[in-house]
Formats: structure tokens, sequence, C-alpha cells
């Protein structure tokens, strides 16, 4: 197994280029099951969770290749599989967003049900209460999903639940929308910029989506969709890890690529924090003084801030000057980090989906285990600023979500290395 090696203290200058959301691929490759003739993504980061998703689509008839440009080329060559088994969805629960899609397309979708994970209890019923408004029969069979349908037509569907909207629940229904009879309204839908990715690759498809990016999405189904090209929109959650990256050693960093308007949360509380964000040329530059004011956060779905950045602006808040407060209002349990950053010295007290983060000095490096995505880029942007060395094991985490992540912090000054166990 592979290792992260950090010694902290470096400041970090200079440019880091911010790939493709893995959040808006994932389900805009999926969705690639509902298209007659050749989907071309472009601006697909590189990562094992994409790899992930080319293996189950491949198993479901769907030919997935990078051509010499890395653009990813999907085209449907057997409609025969309609089943996710659970050793491919196991590993990934993004898996889920070919529910949708196999259903619309094959009338039949047979797909694992996905258990909990680090981050907490992650149900989909709200992917099935939608699905069945559709039209679909549901059965359990096996720790299986299985959703048939005859024939699917238009509803009207609220899809909020108990922590509001749900994001790769939208994607699903919206996707089996497409090319369902008649109108579909669905209210209390999620707004992240990854929906409004989907729902833009889908409308150059011929699907017809009004409303994406507000919580009523409609679409009026049609016959068929035809491939198209499509460049991913960017990583907001990649950027923001970078800009902490920036902030937390004092840096001096330019976000290429990086949008703005996509992070105006996190913008403003970082500038509440001290740091300074610029628009630049290229995208945002980010730079930050010695003094880090505490805040009080909570993540909320978008446009609130991110849950997919809550372990990282932790990491942050170790070192702000007083006490701080994180409160987790998407996955309450979402914590691991919380106990590997007190290893380093951190100060962090949690009461329920709270977290009460009184600043020190300094951080110190120690020996880490990553236990999901976020939370171990959290614990390397610790280890970025802590005094000594770091070690991070369990990075296959991390390559799940970021690419070549010690490659980009190394080439802005970080002194990061992989090592084998
Ligand atoms: N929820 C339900 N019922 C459902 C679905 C969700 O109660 O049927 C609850 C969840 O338990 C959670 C809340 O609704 O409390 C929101 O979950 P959501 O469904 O929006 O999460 P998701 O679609 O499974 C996506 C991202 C996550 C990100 C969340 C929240 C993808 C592939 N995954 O998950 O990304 O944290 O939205 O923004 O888009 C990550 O990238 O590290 C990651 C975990």
């Amino acid at each position: 197994m592979e290792l992260f090696e950090i010694v902290g203290g470096n400041r970090l200058k200079g440019a880091i280029e911010i790939n493709g959301a893995k959040n808006s691929a994932l389900p805009i490759m999926a969705a690639s099951i509902l298209v007659d003739g050749e989907t071309v993504l472009r601006n697909v980061p590189d990562l094992a969770d994409v790899r992930q998703m080319q293996v189950l689509l491949s198993r479901l008839g769907v030919k997935a290749q990078r051509d010499a440009e890395g653009a990813l080329h999907l085209r449907v060559e057997d409609e025969m599989n309609a089943h996710a088994e659970y050793e491919l969805v196991s590993k990934m629960r993004a898996s889920v967003c070919v529910m949708g899609p196999l259903l619309a397309k094959r009338k039949r979708a047979q797909v694992s049900m996905p258990g909990g994970c680090a981050i907490g209890s992650r149900p989909i019923d709200l992917h099935i209460q939608g699905l069945r408004a559709l039209g679909a029969d549901f059965e359990l069979v096996n720790g299986d999903v299985l959703l048939r349908a005859k024939k699917l037509k238009g509803a009207d569907i609220f899809l909020g639940g108990p922590f509001g909207s749900s994001v790769t629940a939208t994607a699903n229904v919206m996707m089996t929308a497409t090319l369902v009879e008649g109108r579909t309204v669905i209210a209390s839908a999620a707004c992240e910029p990854e929906i409004t990715d989907l729902a833009e690759f889908l409308n150059a498809c011929g699907a017809r989506i009004l409303g994406h990016g507000t919580p009523e999405i409609t679409v009026e189904g049609v016959d068929g969709l035809t491939g198209t090209e499509h460049t991913v929109v960017a990583d907001r959650i990649e950027a923001g890890t970078y800009m902490i990256a920036g902030a937390i050693t004092n840096g001096d960093v330019e976000l290429q690529g990086a949008r703005l308007e996509h992070m105006q949360a996190v913008v403003d509380r970082l500038r509440r924090v001290g740091v300074i964000i610029e628009r630049g040329e290229k995208g945002i530059t980010v730079s930050s003084s010695r003094h880090l004011e505490p805040i009080d956060v909570t993540t909320q779905p978008y446009p609130g801030f991110p849950t997919d950045l809550q372990a990282q602006l932790m990491a942050l808040l170790c070192l702000a000057d007083g006490n701080s407060v994180i409160t987790e209002k998407i996955f309450p349990d979402r914590f691991l980090h919380v106990g590997e950053l007190n290893r380093m010295g951190a100060h962090l007290r949690k009461e329920g989906p709270t977290v009460i983060i009184e600043g020190v000095k300094r951080l110190v490096g120690a020996q880490l285990m990553a236990s999901d995505l976020r939370a171990s880029a959290a614990l390397i942007l610790a280890g970025l600023i802590a005094k000594g060395t770091t070690r991070i094991h369990r990075i296959y985490h991390i390559d799940r979500g970021y690419q070549h992540i010690e490659k980009k912090l190394a080439a802005v000054g970080a002194n990061i290395r992989r090592l084998n166990e």
C-alpha cells in the first residue's frame, strides 16, 4: 500500500490547474446509457472513481475509452444487462447513478443497495421514491434494488429529505424523466453546479430540461437522445481544497480554471477567516496572512457551504486565533478526521453534529490514517503546515477524488512524496 510523507512548513506559491469535477463526470458518464450514438466528454479527471465507473459501464454494455487528447468516448454497444452488482456498487456509491438511466432506457434496473460508508448512513429512499412516482415497480431482491416498468409517465415529484435535497437522487430522476412521456416537475431538487452540468449535457443531447440550478426542475420527455460533446465543469471541491492549501501555508496560489461563482459560500467564509481571494486572469488567486480569525460554519446544500469541504476547513480553523464552530447538516457523522487532527495537536471537541475548534499555535507531524476522501485531503492540508514529518496511510481514498494531488502540491513548493509502505 502507498502512503504520503509530508514535511510541513513550506509556503505554497504558483499556479495549480483545476480538473473537471468528479461529481459531475460520474453522473454524466452514467447518462451515456440513455444516449444513441457517441458521447464525447472532455475535462474528465483521471481518478480511481472514474476508472471504476468505466468498469461498471463496460459490464452494462457501454464501451468507454480515452483518446490521445484524454477525451472520454462512450457508446452503448449492448443493452442486454441492467444489473449493477454488489462487487462494483460497494466500491463506489456513485454507481447508484446508473439506476435512472437503466430504468429509462432498458425498462429495468437492478442495482445492489449501497450500504452506509465512512461518512455515515447513506439511504437511497429518495431515489426509489422518485422513480416509483414515474411509474416503476420496486422490489428488494437479495440485497438488490429491482425497478421495472412497462411504461413510465411524467409526474410531480417532491425530492426533499430530512437533510434537504439529494444530489444523486435529483440526477437519477432528472435523467429518467428525459425519456418519459409527459412532463415531470421535481420540487426540492438539488441546485448543485454538478446537476446544472448534467442538465446542460442532457439538453445538448436533445433533452428538454428547464429550471436546473433552481429547486424546481421541469423535464418534458422526448423520444430519444443523441450523442454530443461536452466539457465537464471545473471541480469546486478540488479548487476549495487547494484554496485552503494556499491559506494554511500562508501562500500565494492561482487556481487556474476554477469558477468563483460556484464557490461563493466558501469564499465568504474564507474571507472572514482573513484569506484574500480575488478573481484572477485564469481563475482565482488566493493569498493569506499569518493571522486567521475564528468563524462559525454550517454545511448546507448548495449554495451553502459544502459538506465536501468541511474537513479541509476544519484543518485550517485548527490554527485560528480563537474558537470556531463547525456544524455538519448533511452528513452528521462525517467527522472521522477529528481524532486524527487531535493526534497532530489540534484541540477539537465533538458534540453531536458539531465540532468546537479551539485554535492552537501549531500542529505537529504524526502517523495518520486516511478514512475517506475528504478527510484524507484535510490531513494532507494539516501536514503541509505541521512541524516535522507527517505520514498518511491508506491514501487510496484520496486517489478516488484528487488527480495527482502530490504532484500538484509539490509543483507549488510542498514537500510531499508518495512512498510504498
Ligand atoms: N439522503 C436521504 N435519502 C436519499 C438520499 C440522500 O435521506 O435517498 C440524505 C443523505 O443521507 C444526506 C443528504 O440526503 O444526509 C444529502 O445526500 P445526497 O443524496 O445529496 O448525497 P449523494 O448524492 O449521495 C453527493 C456527492 C457527495 C456529496 C453529497 C452532498 C456524488 C457522486 N456524491 O452524494 O460527494 O458529499 O452529494 O453534497 O455526487 C465526495 O465527493 O466526497 C462525496 C461524498
